[in-house]
């Protein structure tokens, strides 16, 4: 939606500035973060994550919001620094809109428009999804850059979600599968906190499995037609099938840890890629891209290299940095949002739930 305000503020900027430059600010669940972005390179990007969750087996809502209070001005202040950039020079400011904690959005959404509007420059809301996609662009000087083509396919895993999108073009991208219930990162955090690992279960399981047997155990796997996923079905097959090993063998998870780790993550791979080498297949594209903060994988990532070669797929890794939750992603979707003028009211409200 093009706002009046913001399209005015715009024409004033514009006039003053050769150069476009983009300040992200991210604030979704448990990381508060900043970023700038100058004439589509990232300057910088600083992320605080919140430790206080780790004691708790997940984020606390409450305590994200007030940690997010706490970090909010100096992660800021500390990317406007590395960028060597001041608040006067900035053209715009992109925020999370949503989905996310409400909590946590109202932090990074309230701060985004203070400074905004006294700064007198636009606002840009940009959906946190949209935001893992287009991490495939996020350019850096001195770095080799060769970003997917549209129209290609992203396969976007987080914490939150599981998604095959299409990404027709940088503003226009169509989902065409997702889970109907967890999503991948969610049914491996539940595992791990089954198994008393620590928490996100993510890395650890990741760490786990690479000196696993990933063929040591067998667990039942979703038959959902067309590209939706599920992942309920095998959170709880893992936790039966342990619930019985363990009436034999009480100390069965300390002596298959990483034979379960590697099982546990050979099959939400293999769940994964089969679906989307069925969107592959169907809509003839293979220029594939992977988004999220599962993408961090190793798994996953191998399996991406194995389907580049067995199918002649071109892939799309994000750095590690820009796969978790980060502002640079913020940012350069607000870069291409500010070439369209896509700019949002002062009252845009955060959304908790919104597709992409
Ligand atoms: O995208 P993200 O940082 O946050 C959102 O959900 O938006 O994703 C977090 C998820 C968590 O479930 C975490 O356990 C998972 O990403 N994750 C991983 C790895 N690193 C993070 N899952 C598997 N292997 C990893 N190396």
């Amino acid at each position: 939606m093009i706002n009046t305000l913001s399209l005015i503020l715009y024409r004033k900027t514009k006039k003053k500035a050769m150069s476009t430059i983009i300040l992200g600010i991210e604030s979704s669940c448990d990381d508060t973060s900043a970023a700038v972005i100058k004439d589509g390179y990232l300057l910088s990007n600083v992320v605080a994550s919140q430790a206080v969750h780790e004691a708790y087996g997940g984020v606390v809502p409450e305590l994200a919001s007030r940690a997010h209070q706490q970090n909010i001005v100096p992660v800021v202040h500390e990317a406007l620094k590395r960028a060597g950039v001041s608040k006067e020079e900035l053209s715009a400011i992109a925020f999370t809109r949503g989905p996310g904690l409400m909590g946590s959005l109202l932090v990074g959404v309230s701060f985004a428009k203070g400074l905004a509007c006294s700064l007198r420059i636009p606002l840009i809301d940009v959906n946190h999804l949209t935001g893992h996609v287009l991490a495939n662009f996020i350019k850096v000087e001195g770095e080799d850059y060769d970003p997917p083509k549209f129209p290609f396919l992203c396969l976007l895993v987080s914490g939150g979600n599981s998604q095959i999108v299409l990404v027709k073009a940088y503003n226009d991208m169509e989902i065409l599968g997702q889970t109907i219930d967890d999503a991948a990162g969610e049914a491996i955090d539940k595992c791990s906190k089954v198994m008393g690992l620590g928490y996100p279960g993510g890395p650890i399981i990741d760490k786990l499995a690479r000196q696993g047997n990933p063929k040591a155990f067998t667990f039942s796997k979703p038959h959902i037609p067309g590209l939706d996923y599920s992942f309920s079905g095998l959170k709880t097959s893992f936790l039966y099938s342990l619930k019985d090993w363990l009436k034999d063998d009480p100390d069965f998870i300390e002596h298959h840890k990483t034979d379960l780790a590697a099982s546990l993550e050979a099959t939400i791979v293999d769940i994964l890629m089969d679906k989307l080498r069925k969107a592959a297949k169907q809509y003839k594209i293979k220029e594939v891209a992977l988004a999220g903060g599962v993408s961090a994988n190793n798994g996953l990532r191998n399996a991406f290299r194995d389907h580049a070669q067995r199918f002649g797929w071109k892939i799309f890794i994000p750095k590690f940095s820009y796969t978790t939750d980060n502002a640079a992603m913020i940012a350069i979707t607000g870069y291409y949002k500010y070439q369209d003028k896509d700019f949002c009211p002062i009252d845009a409200p955060a959304y908790s739930r919104v597709s992409i």
